[in-house]
């Protein structure tokens, strides 16, 4: 297939790539800068220039697509305040390729995520449909509304799916939630979880995560919910202490009342508990995560060779 991916240049865009194209398939990949395009070169792919706001360049590669894959997030707006901005952008982006895609029974996928979709037990792909079960905030709530806009496109004659990423996808090279939390511990000179630690977040390595995009690129049926989980859920006392371990901090408990002020903007989504299942992933793609858990992974140490990381 032809593929276009969006994204293409990030954390999970610059593993599925690879994978892709190992696969045979052929990529263009959006790239907004000179860096991301000579990165999508040296992996290979083609390249598009242009941004998540140019709606007519989207069009136009989507048209040209046997199908595409759909990973760019304006996390930088998102995460200096304007999630609702960034959701926004995201909503038009998805709609033009609805658009574009309409009638072809082509491929398309979306990244979305299982955090919260049903705190204090381990959500399906059935799961996480209607309102938000965890009130995020109006940005969050339209992303979520958005992974419902790309499964009514199945009614359109588009083969749509939602992949559900959990909040940390590892690997050596994460510059996400996990090595976040490593750089906290350093800079507070302990290891923290929050009230006992015993609540939990599912997990996937990143090649893992790449290799279920393409299962379902090349099979999912249309409408399909998928669960990118390798990890149902990991106790969060249990990642504190490995972190603890490998920086040789001591491992403490944080009150809630005090997370805010130890963990920052991460204390909202370290507090909850939110295990996940991909067993109904596994069954219809036959999907098998074969690379390290979060734990392995972070036990092989690569999280904390340099400071920054
Ligand atoms: N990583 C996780 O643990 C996780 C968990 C749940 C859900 N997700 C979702 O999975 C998707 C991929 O995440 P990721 O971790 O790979 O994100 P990432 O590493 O931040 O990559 C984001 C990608 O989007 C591109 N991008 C950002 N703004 C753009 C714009 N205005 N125009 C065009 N491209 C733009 C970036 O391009 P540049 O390379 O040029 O910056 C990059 O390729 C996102 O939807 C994310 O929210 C991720």
């Amino acid at each position: 297939m032809r593929v276009f991916v969006t994204g293409a240049s990030g954390w999970i865009g610059s593993a599925v790539v690879p994978e892709l194209i190992g696969a045979g398939h052929e990529v263009t990949g959006l790239a907004r800068s000179d860096a991301s395009a000579a990165a999508l070169a040296a992996a290979g792919a083609q390249v598009q220039r242009g941004t998540l706001d140019d709606l007519d360049t989207l069009r136009k590669a989507a048209a040209a697509s046997d199908g595409v894959i759909h990973l760019a997030f304006k996390h930088d707006i998102a995460f200096s305040g304007d999630f609702q901005g960034a959701a926004d952008a995201d909503r038009r982006a998805v709609e033009t390729f609805g658009e574009a895609l309409a009638g072809s029974d082509r491929p398309f996928l979306i990244a979305s995520g299982t955090l919260g979709i049903a705190p204090g037990r381990v959500a399906t792909e059935q799961d996480g449909h209607g309102p938000a079960a965890v009130a995020w905030g109006p940005g969050p709530e339209t992303r979520r509304e958005t992974a419902e806009l790309v499964l009514s496109f199945a009614s359109r004659g588009v083969r749509s799916s939602v992949v559900r990423l959990p909040p940390t996808v590892h690997g050596d090279g994460d510059n996400g939630f996990m090595a976040t939390l490593v750089g906290i511990a350093r800079d507070k000179g302990v290891s923290g979880y929050i009230g006992d630690g015993s609540n939990r977040w599912p997990a996937v390595h990143r090649l893992d995560a790449a290799h279920l995009f393409r299962l379902a690129l090349e099979q999912a049926p249309a409408g399909s919910v998928l669960h990118a989980i390798a990890d149902e859920g990991v106790p969060i006392r249990a990642i504190a202490e490995v972190i603890g371990r490998h920086l040789d901090l001591p491992v403490v408990a944080i009150s809630p009342e005090d997370a805010g002020e130890h963990f920052t903007w991460l204390a909202g989504f370290l507090a909850t508990d939110s295990p996940a299942s991909s067993t109904l992933t596994r069954e219809l793609l036959g999907w098998q995560p074969t690379h390290p858990g979060l734990i392995d992974d972070l036990e092989k140490g690569h999280y904390f060779h340099t400071p920054s990381a």
